[in-house]
């Protein structure tokens, strides 16, 4: 089984290249399951229900976000909608699962593949440098406590490479996959892991890289000069997908290999 995940789809320069290039690595790479991480789709904050629909019209089948998910308010109808009628395409939204209880939606989704493979996707969020939420390691084991499907990708949206790769080996050899997204930068450190789970720190963002991760770069810039608040938006040039896919037995949910892309636009 073949998986690809897409790094973080930052406004609509990510958007047009996930337009551009997806079912082309579909068909080049033999995929049988896209996930992608959203939470900047819209403009940069957020994701609309409407974007939502749109990514998984293009072929994406589950959407992680983070930190960036309640950006846009109407969001949240949209994911208790989800909760409600798990056949709507809502349900394959996720929010990260170690939010405290009562937070709209849901961390877990449970699906099967067109191939009739079972799988499941957890989205995570770190705690190191972010705000304080439910511990993201002790939140993987109750879900792995629940899941049977051998299939198991794991988004761990966080800043610190340390919790990152702490999670990866906490996890080794229980999910398929272990992907870092947030820092919108792809790191050099994909690899399987001892017991079969595949890891990168950060997989990287499929946005407008002519820019601060994925903010015009003035405003960064004089952000870092004078201090002073500023309304932040989007960069627009030199856009690239990022991704890496994952090939594992369907039989055990064990990585083969992970391989990192990088297109430019
Ligand atoms: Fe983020």
């Amino acid at each position: 089984m073949r998986i690809l995940f897409i790094g973080d789809i930052f406004g609509k320069p990510g958007r047009t290249m996930v337009r551009s290039h997806l079912r082309q690595l579909v068909a080049r790479h033999g995929i049988d399951l896209t996930i992608a991480n959203g939470e900047n789709a819209a403009g940069g904050f957020g994701i609309t229900p409407q974007i939502a629909e749109e990514l998984f019209e293009l072929g994406i089948e589950v959407i992680t976000t983070g930190n960036h998910v309640w950006d846009k308010r109407e969001l949240i109808d949209y994911l208790n909608a989800g909760l409600d009628e798990p056949a709507t395409p809502a349900r394959r939204v996720l929010r990260p699962a170690n939010y405290p209880a009562g937070t709209p939606g849901s961390g877990l989704y449970q699906g099967t593949t067109r191939g009739g493979v079972a799988y499941a996707v957890i989205n995570l969020q770190g705690r190191v440098f972010m705000n304080s939420i439910d511990d993201p390691f002790r939140t993987a084991d109750a879900l792995l406590a629940q899941i049977s499907s051998r299939v198991v990708i794991v988004d761990m949206h966080a800043e610190a490479t340390s919790e990152k790769i702490a999670l990866g080996w906490y996890l080794d050899g229980r999910v398929t996959a272990v992907i870092g997204t947030h820092t919108h930068v792809p790191t050099a450190d994909d690899r399987v892991l001892n017991k079969g789970t595949a890891y990168q720190t950060d997989v990287g963002m499929t946005g407008p890289w002519q820019g601060v991760i994925g903010i015009q770069t003035e405003l960064i810039i004089n952000r870092f000069l004078n201090g002073m608040p500023t309304r932040f938006e989007a960069a627009t040039g030199d856009p690239r997908l990022c991704a890496v896919v994952i090939d594992c037995d369907e039989q055990t949910g064990r990585a083969r290999s992970i391989e990192r892309l990088l297109i430019c636009g």
